[in-house]
């Protein structure tokens, strides 16, 4: 599989080459950053999987959390999505240097990629889990993203979604004001409710919050608010999915 599958990161668009930058400046550190495994761990605690399961992680970064995953879960595979192509350098030596070869690590703009032609078919198949870890908030048509997370699982397949949200944090307003009219970028973080409407527009299923963490401090690491999100993709089991999916933010 190639970054060409997924569609190049955007170097022409100056805002998303500013956060390839960012992340490619913090590629070589970024798994010194325990803040990031703790949130990656709340995901790991409520991932249950058996057998042959494929794991898509969008924004996967260096693929800490996927690697972790498939460490726990011998017959699964992943693919792991990022802008930043020395997130994904790391990802992919962290995974040799573990001897982990059920992994694809892929350089791409989640946003521009062709979900159903590029991550979902590098195994020949489409995810049962997919991951989307602080990821989310840099999104600019969040809901087109989320349309596109839904077409990239099989009926039955299930998305988790850590971010920060609005709710209960005064820092997470104050910081989603900072981004919004001083650095003017297109991070935004939501509430969980406008999150969840959006999965439902989106046609999942079983949607709820997991868990919320609003604890400011946490193992010396600031917290602001954070929210766990799942959803599922209707089976056959569940009759007609009533997906619309896609449609940008602002609702
Ligand atoms: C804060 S890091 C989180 C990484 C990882 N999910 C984790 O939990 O450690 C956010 C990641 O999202 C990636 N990202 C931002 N916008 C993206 C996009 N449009 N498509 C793919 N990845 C994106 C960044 O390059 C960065 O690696």
């Amino acid at each position: 599989m190639t970054a060409g599958a997924t569609g190049p990161a955007t170097p022409t668009d100056p805002e998303l080459a500013k956060v390839e930058r960012i992340f490619d400046r913090w590629a070589p550190d970024y798994e010194k950053n325990e803040w990031y495994k703790a949130q990656g761990r709340e995901v790991l605690e409520h991932l249950s999987l058996t057998g042959e399961r494929l794991i898509v992680d969008v924004g996967c970064g260096t693929g800490w959390l996927l690697r972790q995953a498939l460490a726990a879960h011998p017959e699964a595979r992943g693919i792991g999505i990022d802008l930043s192509s020395k997130m994904i350098e790391r990802a992919r030596e962290n995974a040799e240097a573990e001897g982990l070869n059920r992994v694809r690590f892929v350089t791409g703009n989640w946003e521009a990629a062709g979900a159903d032609d590029g991550t979902s078919h590098a195994f020949g198949g489409k995810a049962d889990v997919v991951f989307c870890v602080s990821a989310f908030h840099y999104f600019r048509g969040p809901r087109a993203a989320l349309a596109k997370m839904f077409r990239s699982l099989r009926p039955g397949g299930e998305l988790f979604l850590l971010d920060r949200e609005m709710e209960g944090s005064a820092l997470t307003r104050i910081w989603g004001g900072i981004h919004r009219f001083l650095l003017r970028d297109h991070v935004r973080f939501y509430t969980s409710s406008r999150l969840l409407r959006w999965m439902e527009e989106a046609g999942f299923c079983d949607r709820r919050v997991v868990t919320t963490i609003r604890k400011r401090f946490r193992g010396g690491k600031l917290y602001t608010s954070l929210v766990l999100l799942s959803a599922r993709k209707p089976g056959a089991s569940d009759g007609a999915s009533g997906a619309v999916g896609g449609g940008e933010r602002g609702a």
